[in-house]
């Protein structure tokens, strides 16, 4: 299990490598300009106070991906390249706000694809040197926990964020905004991953959890009996024996009704992330359990884990659907948290594809 401690304020410069910490230099008029290009989505956004959201502009390259079954490098950089500047444009042109009126550029540096992220932070770094503003490097994985207090920013500590993406499954102690610790996380599969992979096999559209979503509608979630590894077994999850079972039993009843699996899938899923949450919760004393990532906009999960917060006294914060999956609206609100602590990015930092949370931006 990773055990990551974002350091102090006081110690935060060396560890961003070059760049610089100091006295707030955010407040409730800052405008910052957000770009998110570490996938397939190019995204640009104008948040105004760190949770205004003026505009959010997303460009899916679902399209170029989906007959490969998956994301490919190679086109994610390129499409990112074609079409940032556009998404830019109208990113301003939505929040209605004059190019000059962007008082800090931040853009995504890690984790995801390295191609694909050097687009963004490229683009993000000229931007602030030609409007003479800071440019604030972003952690993915952070600011899908923005995208959540983006509705509630006085959410209370302690919290537990619970991220399930595409790539990531983590449970993390948040004492304050720039405090995480990785308390549980997935052995194998990722959440997303999970959904993704069980969809194919049905033969279910990419990307597969919005699939898998629909489908469970039309199921029934006690038709097949599915393990829940590691119930009762720390905060670590694993997803990979699940899908194997899924696999299993399909080949072994070829007859059944996709709609079935795929609701007896999903309810495995749940179940699992719930009560590992409700575990990591009370382990910490968590006042609000936040919900971040793809997977965040599932059905199921949002009612379940409200129902568990409500007999739990927790409260439970989900940033809404089309704030789950990626996009720039998260990036701006997560650097203007970073602003108001003073953290700038100096403008020689890289981009890092394996960047971890509360690791620093380097
Ligand atoms: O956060 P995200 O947009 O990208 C990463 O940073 O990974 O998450 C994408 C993941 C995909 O695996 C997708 O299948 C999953 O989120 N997802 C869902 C739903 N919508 C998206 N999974 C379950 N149910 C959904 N409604
Ligand atoms: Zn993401």
């Amino acid at each position: 299990m990773s055990d990551f401690t974002a350091p102090s304020s006081a110690t935060t410069a060396s560890s961003l490598g070059g760049a610089t910490t100091g006295n707030s230099m955010a407040d409730a008029s800052t405008i910052v300009l957000g770009i998110e290009t570490s996938c397939d989505e190019t995204a640009a956004a104008v948040v105004m106070g760190g949770t205004d959201v003026l505009s959010s502009v997303v460009a899916s390259q679902l399209d170029e991906h989906a007959r490969f079954g998956g994301v490919v490098p190679e086109i994610a950089s390129r499409a990112h390249v074609e079409t940032l500047p556009q998404v830019v444009a109208e990113a301003l042109e939505r929040a209605n706000i004059d190019v000059s009126r962007v008082d800090a550029v931040a853009a995504t540096v890690g984790p995801g694809l390295v191609g694909a992220l050097l687009v963004g932070v490229s683009a993000a770094k000229a931007t602030a040197l030609v409007l003479d503003v800071p440019f604030i490097g972003v952690n993915h994985l952070e600011a899908h926990l923005y995208a959540a207090l983006l509705d509630e920013p006085h959410a209370q500590f302690p919290m537990l964020f619970v991220l399930v993406s595409g790539g990531h499954t983590l449970l993390v102690e948040m004492t304050n905004h720039d405090s995480y610790r990785v308390i549980g996380q997935t052995i194998d599969d990722a959440a997303g991953e999970a959904f993704d992979k069980v969809a194919r096999f049905l033969g279910l559209p990419y990307p597969g959890g919005p699939a898998i979503d629909k489908a469970s509608a039309r199921g029934k979630d006690t038709a097949v009996a599915l393990p829940r590894a590691m119930l009762n077994d720390g905060l670590d999850v694993s997803f990979s024996g699940l899908k194997t079972a899924v696999i299993n039993y399909v080949r072994a009843n070829p007859a059944i009704s996709s709609d079935d699996v795929a609701a007896s899938f999903q309810r495995a899923v749940v179940d699992v992330l719930v009560h590992k949450a409700r575990r990591a919760a009370r382990q910490i004393n968590a006042k609000t359990i936040a919900l971040g990532g793809g997977v965040a906009a599932n059905s199921l999960l949002r009612s379940e884990m409200t129902r568990a917060g409500a007999a739990d006294g927790i409260s439970v914060v989900l940033p809404s659907r089309e704030m789950c999956t990626d996009n720039a609206a998260m990036i701006a609100s997560a650097g203007w948290y970073r602003l108001r602590r003073g953290e700038v990015t100096a403008l020689d930092a890289g981009a890092n594809p394996n960047l971890k949370l509360g690791a620093g931006q380097r």
